[in-house]
């Protein structure tokens, strides 16, 4: 059996930061478009309108003789006009000057120029960008019926109207901008709120669990004759053990923080299966008979299969695979000759493999019907000797490190 990464919740990363990322981006995008669609729907608003005002300055000579060169001189009156040019209800030039854009040559005698035209005749209002030169409009001038009498074109230096659009767009663009803002601070507020209450619920989840199995390993325990403290103590070594492994390159890579958090809940439960083992073999005073402690040894199988039947009810991953593992496994031993399967090596999931260390540690420091209690020395010197034949060599390496921490331990929770 290969050691797995236990990944409950693949998400990579803090999902916090994924969201507001995310959120961001969606904000951005959103904010960006609008703005673009709103500038330029604006700028083309802002040139009609303005050119609109030509219009209406127009109707002053409606039905006035040579109207449509009373008009040219209104317009002569205003210093941003750079050239005039009038056409005949037609579309033939009566006026126009000799060089420039409105001299039939420029961007009127091109398609956009000419369709401008063709509109005007029918009474349109036209506008034609001449790039570098400015904006050039066309005015009908109409009679008092609304026939088309003549056409005035204007050249006209948009320099000004230029910058009060770019002012209006830059002001649309910051108001936009400032929504956004506005806009990702509120969708980030709502998400946080939600992420901060479905981790509270998640945190009650998980510490209901570790109590559920609390309660569960305090079974074995109720039957067992280990020593008080036996359950609690194994829990904290194998804490320990993990924070030495975590610091430890070959492992620092199986040994996730979710993989790390089941492991030290579960280790508990590595004797559950001894709830189900006769008390004439349990609690017998004195060394066990061959049969009996192969009655014994079933422990594990008995343990493994309860929280296998429990994990498979549930459709996903979840820490009592871990905790399954630790119970079927933690009588194994590095050399292939422990039971029940006879794993070797690697082969013994790592989870398995850390709660034997610590449950062995805490068996040799404990006084049994059959045996003295070990001091922390000799202890520590079986647990080395232990090195490859009971134990994974790199887990004893580790163990070298944090042993002192064992020792704390077992002084602090020592109930006998
Ligand atoms: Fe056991
Ligand atoms: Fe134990």
């Amino acid at each position: 059996m290969k050691d797995r990464i236990h990944i409950r919740n693949n998400a990579k990363g803090n999902i916090l930061v994924r969201y507001s990322l995310l959120i961001a981006a969606a904000v951005a995008v959103t904010t960006i478009v609008t703005g673009v669609i709103l500038v330029s729907v604006l700028e083309n608003h802002y040139i009609r309108l303005h050119a609109s005002l030509y219009a209406e300055l127009s109707s002053t000579v409606r039905g006035e003789k040579n109207s449509s060169e009373a008009f040219i001189a209104i317009l002569s009156r205003f210093p941003h006009v750079r050239s005039t040019a009038i056409w005949t209800a037609s579309g033939a030039s009566v006026m126009a000057p000799e060089t420039g854009p409105l001299s039939g040559v420029g961007p009127l005698s091109r398609t956009a120029g000419k369709n401008a035209m063709n509109g005007a005749l029918k009474g349109k209002l036209e506008i034609v960008p001449a790039p570098n030169e400015g904006l050039i409009i066309l005015i009908p001038i109409l009679t008092h019926e609304g026939a088309v009498e003549g056409i005035v074109g204007l050249l006209e230096d948009d320099t000004e109207l230029r910058k009060d659009i770019q002012f209006v767009q830059l002001t649309v663009a910051a108001t936009v901008m400032s929504v956004g803002v506005l806009l990702y601070a509120l969708l980030f507020g709502i998400f946080l709120k939600a992420y901060q209450e479905q981790k509270k619920a998640a945190d009650r989840l998980r510490k209901t669990f570790d109590v559920i199995v609390f309660a569960m390993s305090s079974l074995s325990g109720l039957r067992d004759q280990e020593t008080g403290g036996h359950l609690e103590r194994t829990q904290a070594y194998t804490e320990a053990l993990l924070n030495g492994l975590r610091r430890s390159a070959k492992f620092r890579k199986t040994l996730d923080k979710d993989y790390i958090k089941d492991i030290i809940t579960s280790a508990p439960l590595h004797d559950i299966g001894k709830v189900g083992i006769a008390d004439s073999i349990l609690l017998k005073k004195g060394k066990l008979e061959p049969g009996e402690l192969e009655s014994m040894r079933q422990h594990t199988v008995l343990g493994g299969d309860l929280l296998a039947k429990a994990a498979n009810k549930l459709p996903f991953p979840s820490s009592l695979t871990v905790a399954e593992s630790i119970a079927r496994h933690h009588h194994e031993r590095w050399d292939g000759s422990g039971y029940p399967d006879g794993l070797a090596g690697e082969s013994i999931p790592l989870a398995a493999r850390v709660v034997s260390l610590a449950d062995v540690y805490d068996a040799l420091r404990s006084t049994r019907p059959y045996k003295k209690a070990y001091s922390h020395e000799d202890a520590v010197r079986i647990i080395r000797e232990g090195r490859g034949t009971q134990f994974d060599p790199d887990l004893v390496d580790v163990f070298a490190n944090v042993e002192s921490r064992f020792a704390e331990i077992f002084d602090t929770l020592k109930f006998d």
